[in-house]
């Protein structure tokens, strides 16, 4: 069962959600991190580059794969996953960028690609961060009929278009495809942590917690997961009721 954390300070929440990669390294430098982006995520790797720079992590000896990323936008594009992870995270540790894993989004052959990264993933992750769509999407695994387990090419939903758009800088489009870890990908984790934010995920959150499981709300899978947590804050956790969610202590 999905353990929920509700937050009554997100910095409380993102606190906790970056010792968990503190603890996660101090017990395997090695670890193999499974990252997300997403405006969730930026204040977790705030708070890392801060630990980071306070001396209490290093990332030296870490390998970070990323969930997904647009297909046609080259590293360098300033609207890549690429480019928002060496922005908010990469370029600022000591983590080697050959161990820095994203998909290849401007591949010629896409499907070679996605193959490529798939052969990428054979270590089991330590720790997989995810974030949440308002469609209940975990990486960019949409609402479906079906679900694919492995790396692939897929379609964006209209609502994963729509609320990618704020976040991209210019007058570029948002590309309405992207390669995206599959759902057996994302579980191949001893952990999976979910991040979510404010009153537009307080339905997506109670559905993914709804004790159904459907491939049309691809996040209600984590609750196969065993073990995985949701860390929300009040806005987030707003439609779940007051015995499936936990209060954590204050953190330190
Ligand atoms: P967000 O995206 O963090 O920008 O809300 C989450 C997601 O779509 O997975």
């Amino acid at each position: 069962m999905i353990q929920v954390m509700e937050y009554e300070a997100t910095a409380d929440l993102y606190k906790d959600a970056a010792q968990m990669v503190v603890e996660t390294l101090a017990a395997r430098p090695e670890a193999v991190l499974g990252l997300a982006t997403g405006a969730t995520q930026v204040p977790l790797y705030r708070e890392l580059v801060e630990l980071y720079g306070a001396g209490r992590v290093s990332f030296r000896h870490a390998t970070c794969v990323n969930l997904d990323e647009y297909v046609g936008l080259a590293p360098s594009d300033p609207n890549s996953y690429h480019t928002y992870m060496r922005n908010h995270f990469y370029d600022h540790v000591d983590v080697d960028p050959r161990r820095c894993l994203l998909p290849e989004g401007d591949a010629t052959d896409l499907t070679a690609a996605a193959a490529r990264y798939q052969r990428l993933l054979e270590r089991r992750r330590d720790i997989q961060f995810l974030g949440i769509g308002r469609n209940g999407h975990i990486g960019f695994n949409e609402p479906n009929d079906e679900l694919i387990l492995g790396t692939h090419v897929t379609g964006l939903n209209p609502v994963t278009v729509a609320d990618s758009r704020q976040y991209f800088h210019g007058s570029q489009a948002v590309p309405h495809q992207a390669v995206t870890m599959g759902v057996g990908d994302i579980f191949f984790s001893e952990r999976i942590v979910l991040l979510a934010i404010g009153e537009d995920k307080a339905d997506a959150i109670a559905r993914a917690l709804s004790g159904r499981v459907s491939t049309r709300h691809p996040a209600s899978l984590l609750q196969l997961h065993p073990q995985a947590i949701f860390l929300v804050d009040q806005e987030a956790a707003a439609k779940l009721s007051a015995d499936r969610k936990r209060v954590p202590a204050r953190s330190a």
